[in-house]
């Protein structure tokens, strides 16, 4: 059992909003009051939460957000009030309009709509729902249905997915970065909330930050940025590391902070081939304006330039034809034209949407194990080593063989940068490194 001889005396200050611990702040609603006062008792961390937060400060309680209309598809009775359990981007937007329109604006506010997707496809044909609900779903969001008293189908719900599609129709979930009931912008601007989402074999952001000297020096300083400042100017407030926030979400000395993460992308770089975005050159001025808080313009130019060309070569060498290959096998009748039903579409998925994301986000975010090791070299072991043999025996196997002839002609054969698979290394090449190691580790080198 609790002290209630202790929590009963704060409890009862509490709930007449008399208590200012730290400082000046307005009152509590009635209403409020009275929640606070049964839910001290019934969940007590939650309410020291939110009297933790910039919201207990201004007065803004459990019934000012949590309040609904008698007719909201999740409205309940409580206690003798009308209350929805979830406070929903629109709920947020009436004091935090701002935020909001940009959130929804997003494509974060997009992620919910992914059934079908082949990503759906592979999630719910391949691997089954109930992986779908706390896989795919906790990251993109569910559709959230109710009960007929208003309660929320545990089926959908609990879940802080990004797109989640909300009872009162609005997308996304504002505590998937501002954990409740804190819903603090310190905490929203760490590397770290990123991560629940942006890891992993597909879309490694978390782990070619951790990589990059960027990661190193948020690890070495994450002391001294002041995240905990209302005003978070990067080179201004802040000088030693820039965190997912700094890049994406927050203000620059020439930008206000923005609730779409879009708005500084001049790339899509996890299409299966990349493409510019829609207005790309105002997005990358917008990027660019942020590494300007810290670096010199040619730096970032040469930055750039780098990028470019590495997403041209991904783009031209390995992922246009392996595209085109794959059609022409279904065109001609070597493979079925569904998904995943054979080897090869399951080889074509892994290149663009493991091995040729890693490589783009690694170059993208300066990882460079993840541009190499863990990007190109596998797009490349992929293409040589599994994709065209598999492309090879399908045509055989379907007594097709001039379908693979056709296709060493136009993309082997057809580009300089593909030759040495079918005519090995140039001679010359292979001299110069004999020598080279000879010179170097006075090695004889066969
Ligand atoms: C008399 C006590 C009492 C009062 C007053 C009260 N609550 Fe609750 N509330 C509870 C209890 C107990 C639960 C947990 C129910 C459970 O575990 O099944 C709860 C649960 C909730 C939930 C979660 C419901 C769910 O289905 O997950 C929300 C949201 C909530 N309360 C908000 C409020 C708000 C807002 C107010 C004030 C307008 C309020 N409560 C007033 C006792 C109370
Ligand atoms: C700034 C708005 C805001 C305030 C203030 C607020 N809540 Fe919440 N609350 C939320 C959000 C957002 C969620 C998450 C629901 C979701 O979207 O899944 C939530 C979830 C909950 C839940 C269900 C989740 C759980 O962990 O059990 C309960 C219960 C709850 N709130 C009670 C309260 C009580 C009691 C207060 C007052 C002490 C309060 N809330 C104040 C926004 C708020
Ligand atoms: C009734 C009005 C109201 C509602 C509803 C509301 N807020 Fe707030 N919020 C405020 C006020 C007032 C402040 C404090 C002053 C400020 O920073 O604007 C604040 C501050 C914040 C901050 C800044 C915190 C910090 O560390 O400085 C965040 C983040 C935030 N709210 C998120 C939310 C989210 C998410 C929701 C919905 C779940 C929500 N708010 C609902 C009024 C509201
Ligand atoms: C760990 C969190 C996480 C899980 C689990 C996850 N995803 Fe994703 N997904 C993401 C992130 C993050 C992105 C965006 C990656 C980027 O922009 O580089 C994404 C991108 C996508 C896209 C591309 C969207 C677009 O607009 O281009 C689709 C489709 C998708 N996921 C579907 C799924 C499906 C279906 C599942 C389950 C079978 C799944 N995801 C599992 C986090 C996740
Ligand atoms: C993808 C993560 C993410 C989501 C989702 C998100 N926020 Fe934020 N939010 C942030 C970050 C990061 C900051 C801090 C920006 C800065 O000042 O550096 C922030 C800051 C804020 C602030 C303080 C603004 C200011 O100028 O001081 C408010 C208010 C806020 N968010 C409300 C919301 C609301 C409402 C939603 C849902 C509609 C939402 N946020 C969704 C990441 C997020
Ligand atoms: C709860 C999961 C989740 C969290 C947390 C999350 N994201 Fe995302 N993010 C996604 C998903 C899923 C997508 C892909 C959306 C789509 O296109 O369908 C995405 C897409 C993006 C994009 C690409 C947007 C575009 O317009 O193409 C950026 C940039 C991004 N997120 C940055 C961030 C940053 C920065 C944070 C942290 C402040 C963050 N995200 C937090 C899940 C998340
Ligand atoms: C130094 C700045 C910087 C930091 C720090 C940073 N990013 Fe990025 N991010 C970029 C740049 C630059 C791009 C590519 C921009 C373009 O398209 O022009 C990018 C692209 C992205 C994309 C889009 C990928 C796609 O598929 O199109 C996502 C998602 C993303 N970053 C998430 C994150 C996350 C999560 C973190 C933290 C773990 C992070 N970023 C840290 C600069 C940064
Ligand atoms: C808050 C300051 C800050 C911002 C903003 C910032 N950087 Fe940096 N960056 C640094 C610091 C400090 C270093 C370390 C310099 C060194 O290597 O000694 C660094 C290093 C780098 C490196 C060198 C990587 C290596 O491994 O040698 C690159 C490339 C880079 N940044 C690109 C960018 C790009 C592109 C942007 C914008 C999208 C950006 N930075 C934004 C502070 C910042």
């Amino acid at each position: 059992m609790r002290n209630r001889i202790v929590v009963g005396g704060l409890l009862l200050a509490g709930a007449l909003g008399l208590v200012a611990a730290g400082g000046a702040r307005a009152q509590v609603s009635s209403e409020t009051a009275e929640c606070v006062a049964c839910h001290r008792d019934e969940m007590p961390g939650l309410v020291t939460q939110w009297e933790a937060s910039p919201h207990w400060q201004a007065g803004v309680g459990c019934y000012e957000c949590h309040r609904a209309g008698a007719g909201d598809a999740d409205a309940m009775d409580h206690n003798g009030y009308t209350v929805a359990t979830i406070v929903s981007p629109r709920d947020c937007g009436r004091c935090h309009a701002k935020e909001a329109a940009e959130q929804e604006a997003s494509h974060h506010a997009q992620a919910g709509n992914i059934l079908n997707s082949k990503d759906g496809l592979l999630g719910q044909t391949v691997g089954g729902e109930p992986a779908v609900a706390v896989g795919c779903r906790q990251c993109h969001g569910s559709i959230v249905k109710t009960n007929p008293d208003g309660t929320l189908d545990p089926a959908t719900w609990p879940n802080t997915g990004i797109g989640r599609v909300n009872p009162d129709g609005s997308k996304g979930t504002c505590s998937a970065c501002h954990t409740r009931h804190r819903f603090s912008k310190a905490q929203a601007r760490r590397p770290e909330v990123c991560g629940k989402c942006h890891l992993g074999p597909d879309h490694p952001q978390k782990e070619v930050y951790e990589e990059s000297k960027h990661g190193i020096l948020y690890r070495a300083f994450s002391d001294e940025l002041n995240m905990g400042n209302p005003k978070w100017v990067a080179g201004e407030d802040y000088f030693d590391a820039p965190t997912c926030a700094t890049c994406h979400m927050s203000a620059t000395p020439n930008q206000a902070v923005t609730h779409d993460v879009g708005d500084r992308l001049s790339w899509n770089l996890r299409a299966p081939v990349s493409k510019r975005t829609k207005g790309w050159e105002d997005k990358l001025a917008n990027m660019k304006d942020v590494c300007t808080a810290c670096h010199g313009g040619v730096f970032v130019t040469g930055f750039y330039k780098q990028l470019d060309d590495f997403v041209d070569l991904y783009n031209t060498k390995f992922a246009v034809p392996a595209k085109e290959i794959r059609a022409l096998l279904m065109e001609e009748g070597v493979i079925t034209k569904a998904n995943f039903d054979e080897k090869i579409d399951w080889l074509y998925w892994e290149l663009w949407h493991h091995e040729g994301r890693r490589a783009r986000h690694g170059a993208a975010m300066s990882g460079p194990d993840y541009a190499w090791w863990h990007g190109i070299y596998d797009v490349a072991k992929n293409f040589y080593t599994e994709f065209l043999p598999h492309a090879k025996e399908a045509c055989e196997k379907a007594g097709k063989p001039e379908v693979y002839e056709r296709i060493v002609a136009k993309y082997i054969e057809g580009d300089p940068r593909h030759e040495w698979y079918v005519k090995g290394f140039d001679p010359k090449r292979l001299e110069e490194i004999r020598k080279y190691y000879q010179e170097r580790y006075q090695q004889k080198v066969e």
